[in-house]
């Protein structure tokens, strides 16, 4: 009998890096179920004036070149004013989706095939966001890094960072950072076994 492996089997060599950074709740939330932010928009930034008000996101935005997220999150982040990623590509994975905004471009299709384009296309780090994405780019073998950020707040219900995993994903602890306004950052490598 044959086994066909949902993993996929590029390597680092054959394609780009594949980041995640992300915020959740201490019980693993993204988002409300309604898809809701607001306790993490209203989440004070650190206090501290010698560590990054952001957390280290605008640090981690300049190293990567292009940004691949769900349709759920494109269509929050479509309502922000101003586009909050100004000067990177961004493509939206959509089923159903006709069309998007003119800042970032469409995607329907295989995942494997938008990272084999992407490495043809010159890229070398992209930064996967939404739960169910992550989730599917986990699934592929294809996340090498985690930047998770915990956030202070239990939120009881929501929509989960991961969902529909299909085995074991260990990971290798890299840093933990604790900010002064109470997030914890834990830098995760994804090692695939
Ligand atoms: N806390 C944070 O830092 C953070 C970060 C990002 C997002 N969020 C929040 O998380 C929520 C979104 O996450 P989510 O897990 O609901 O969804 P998501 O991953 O953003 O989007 C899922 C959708 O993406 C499309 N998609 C994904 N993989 C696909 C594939 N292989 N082929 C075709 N389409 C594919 C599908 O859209 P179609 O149904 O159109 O096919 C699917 O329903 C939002 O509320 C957002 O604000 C929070």
């Amino acid at each position: 009998m044959v086994t066909i492996s949902k993993r996929c089997v590029m390597t680092l060599s054959d394609r780009p890096k594949i980041s995640v950074f992300i915020a959740t709740s201490i019980d693993g939330y993204i988002a409300r179920k309604n898809g809701d932010i607001d306790w993490l928009t209203k989440f004070n930034p650190p206090t501290d004036e010698s560590e990054d008000k952001d957390c280290g996101f605008s640090k981690f935005f300049s190293g990567i070149d292009v940004l691949v997220m769900g349709r759920n999150t494109y269509e929050v982040v479509s309502h922000f004013d101003p586009w909050p990623y100004e000067g990177k590509r961004v493509v939206v994975i959509s089923s159903t989706l006709q069309s998007v905004c003119k800042q970032a471009e469409l995607y329907k299709g295989d995942i494997k095939h938008l990272v084999e384009k992407l490495h043809a296309d010159g890229f070398k780090h992209i930064y996967v966001d939404g739960g169910a994405t992550i989730s599917q780019f986990l699934n592929m073998g294809l996340v090498d890094q985690l930047i998770i950020s915990i956030i202070p707040i239990v939120l009881g219900s929501g929509i989960q960072l991961f969902s529909n995993i299909n085995d074991d994903k260990w990971c290798r602890l890299v840093t933990t950072q604790a900010f002064s306004n109470g997030l914890v950052q834990l830098r995760y490598e994804v090692t695939h076994y």
